[in-house]
């Protein structure tokens, strides 16, 4: 590794129900974000717990998140892929921080509020500590840069603030990460209300394209889409519908709005819906095809797995003896 190489970190919960957003917004990113950073990429799985899981599929889908990243690009080989928990130092630390970080700044987490609400009872310490954990994950490897989605932003000022808090007291102990949020432009919609974020969590299996649908889903569920009374193919004040497909479409095939514009000009919206559809359903196609081959081979994942998880428990350990030695532990 080189010492002045930039470190990117980033942790994807374990869910194997990963939308077209997901991929178009953020997974291609991570892809490229090898030729400039050193990358960390994280299963998530001791953070999926702070909610109840059934163990046979969190087992499955640690399995699935890390094969559908590598199926949309993430090479193991030019990427630090690993799970969280094959990493005690994420723990460790994440103790460490829990005494470096106010119950108030905790009980102001949005996210912390949202779940809470949403699962009454079940309202644990581990949700409450859900952001220390977090910013344990990306404070053990130095990281200067974060790829997260808006909803992340406020757990990465907490960590700043951390970070900035345990420095202070011991100093230059942590890089201060910055977060990296794609531009709204990118932003894809869901197909049922597009006026909304297209969602993993959607309770409408319609408003959704999950990167692992099979062909005839995809293009029947763009046939639904909801879009307005018109009937040009064109970007327009209150045609939500329409502008999410066209944005689709730009972004699976690199064409300009303008000349998407042109090629369905007097086609209708049955045209366009059809063309957006097979479109998309070309372009997973290899991706479906690289997953299937790598949840084929177990084994296969449980070498990528355990090889990060070398890479990563060597640059957590770094940080981590430095931190305890900071901090006056006996070592
Ligand atoms: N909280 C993030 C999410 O829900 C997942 C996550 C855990 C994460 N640790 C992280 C993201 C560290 C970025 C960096 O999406």
């Amino acid at each position: 590794m080189l010492q002045n190489e930039k470190v990117c970190f980033s942790g994807v919960q374990p869910s194997g129900n990963l939308t077209i957003g997901n991929y178009l917004g953020a997974i291609k990113n991570f892809a490229t974000f090898s030729n400039d950073y050193r990358c960390f990429y994280c299963v998530v799985d001791e953070h999926a717990i702070t909610v109840r899981q059934v163990p046979a599929e969190l087992r499955r889908r640690t399995y699935e998140t890390l094969a559908l990243y590598i199926a949309c690009g993430v090479d193991p080989e030019k990427n630090t892929l690993y799970v969280q928990s094959h990493v005690p130092a994420h723990a460790e630390l994440g103790w460490v921080l829990n005494c470096f970080t106010m119950f108030g700044e905790l009980s102001r987490m949005t996210q912390f509020k949202d779940k809470s609400a949403r699962h009454a009872d079940n309202v644990n310490a581990g949700l409450f500590t859900y952001p220390t954990l977090m910013a344990a994950d990306i404070l053990l490897y130095q990281t200067d840069i974060v790829p997260v989605g808006i909803d992340q932003k406020q757990h990465l000022e907490l960590t700043r603030d951390i970070a900035t808090r345990f420095n202070s007291v011991h100093p230059d102990t942590f890089t201060i990460p910055e977060p990296y949020i794609p531009q709204t432009g990118m932003k894809i919609c869901s197909l049922a209300d597009p006026t909304k974020k297209m969602s993993k969590s959607d309770e409408n299996p319609n408003a959704v394209i999950y990167i692992l649908d099979d062909r005839d889903t995809i293009i029947r569920k763009f046939k639904r889409a909801v879009t307005d009374s018109g009937s040009e193919v064109r970007m327009g004040e209150g045609k939500d519908g329409i502008n999410n497909l066209i944005t689709i479409y730009s972004v699976l095939t690199g064409k300009s709005v303008a000349d998407i514009e042109r090629e369905f000009e007097g086609r209708g919206y049955g045209d366009f819906k059809l063309a957006v559809g097979e479109v998309c359903a070309d372009a997973l196609a290899p991706v479906h095809a690289r997953f299937d081959e790598l949840m084929a081979d177990k084994a296969g994942l449980e070498a990528i797995m355990k090889q990060g998880a070398e890479n990563a428990s060597r640059a957590a350990y770094r940080t981590l003896s430095k931190v305890k030695k900071k901090l006056g532990f006996v070592i």
